[in-house]
């Protein structure tokens, strides 16, 4: 090759080593621009990310706030129909009473005077005896047709047996007015034995014993001297109501239980109702049954709404919740539970004597 070949090729490869160099100076421009705008990504990308956790936390805290308002709903519908329920129970109970009220006046009120002119009767026939002792035949075959020394004896019992039931009939049309009070909306001063007493003559048929329960239920009432105690009686009624409602349901159980697994009834189903005076400012009301008792499991739950052990149809799940609403939120007062399995259960309730005045909210009834 020629001096001139070579100068001229050295050029060339010094031209191209500057377009090179160009190209790698443009290149080495590319990469920092490319660095540059994907860390601008990253950081966008970081600040999406971030945003989307803070979203996230904020839509869980929602979720909650939503499930709870929920929960909160469901408790006060809950609430609303059992207080709508009782409350037409009570109005039904009441309307029941006082139209039973009148009919049994009239047989009550005359129960006496119609003894008394039977007794009139039998005393002009005696008269009727003693002046004409020999009377016609027709007479005399009608005196034994209706067997008038009969009817003289079996008279005073018939009435008798008659007053006890009008009597009766009286006492349970006074419970049931008793019993639903609707009336009293709002703090009363009350006897607290009545109310339960009431209470009772509600339940009277499920202690009577039965085919399947031929013992019956036996009741100890241990009655303290108790002063009129503050509260809204209907209310207290409905919980007294509920808690028997319950004891006598686990008697019964039991005593299916006990039939089936063939074991002999050792103890008499017994429902034990005590109430008591505590420091003169709080009064107790125990109610203990010795039915089958509960489990822990089961014991935990009890004031749950909806919550049951009961057969679909038996069981609702209200009954403890509202006692509890109606103890501890209207009367503030307590509501415990005492339960072990096959010895038995205990509800303590604990009411004060007068209630302090933030409890009395009249629009909470
Ligand atoms: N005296 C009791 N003995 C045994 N279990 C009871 C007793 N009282 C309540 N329980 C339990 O508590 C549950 C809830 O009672 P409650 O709220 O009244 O609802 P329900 O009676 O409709 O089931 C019952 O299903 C039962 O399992
Ligand atoms: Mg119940």
């Amino acid at each position: 090759m020629e001096p001139r070949d070579y100068e001229s090729r050295i050029k060339q490869l010094e031209k191209t080593v500057r377009i090179l160099k160009k190209k790698l100076e443009r290149s080495e421009v590319d990469r920092e621009q490319m660095e540059t705008a994907s860390e601008l990504r990253e950081s966008v990308l970081k600040g999406v990310i971030k945003d989307l956790e803070e979203s996230q936390i904020a839509l869980e805290k929602r979720g909650e706030e939503l499930e709870s308002a929920l929960t909160n709903l469901k408790t006060l519908q809950v609430k609303l129909v059992e207080s709508e329920k009782m409350s037409a129970l009570g109005v039904m109970v009441a309307g029941i009473a006082h139209e039973i009220n009148n009919p049994v006046n009239f047989i009550y009120g005359n129960l006496d005077h119609a003894y008394g002119y039977i007794q009139d009767l039998f005393g002009l026939i005696q008269l009727y005896q003693q002046y004409y002792p020999q009377p016609v035949t027709a007479i005399q075959e009608e005196i034994e047709e209706i067997e008038l020394d009969y009817i003289q004896q079996d008279a005073h019992k018939l009435f008798e047996s008659m007053n006890m039931g009008a009597e009766r009939i009286h006492q349970i049309v006074q419970s049931l007015r008793t019993f639903s009070r609707l009336d009293e909306a709002e703090f009363k001063l009350v006897n607290i034995h009545e109310g339960i007493d009431s209470t009772l003559v509600i339940l009277n048929n499920r202690f009577q014993s039965n085919p399947e329960n031929p013992q019956g239920i036996k009741l100890i009432q241990e009655y303290g001297q108790l002063p009129l105690i503050e509260c809204y009686p209907g209310q207290l009624n409905q919980v007294f109501l509920n808690i028997l409602v319950n004891a006598i349901d686990a008697l019964e159980e039991g005593i299916k239980h006990r039939q089936m697994q063939k074991i002999d009834c050792l103890s008499v189903p017994t429902i034990r109702i005590c109430t008591e005076l505590l420091h003169q400012d709080w009064v107790t009301i125990v109610i203990a049954d010795n039915g089958g008792g509960m489990e822990r499991q089961v014991l935990q739950k009890i004031f749950d709404p909806f919550f049951t052990t009961k057969d679909v149809g038996k069981g609702t799940g209200l009954g403890l919740s509202i006692c509890y609403q109606i103890i501890v939120e209207l009367h503030g007062g307590k509501l415990e539970c005492n339960s072990q399995p096959k010895i038995g259960t205990e509800f303590v309730i604990k009411i004060p004597v007068v209630q302090p005045q933030k409890y009395i909210d009249y629009n909470n009834i």
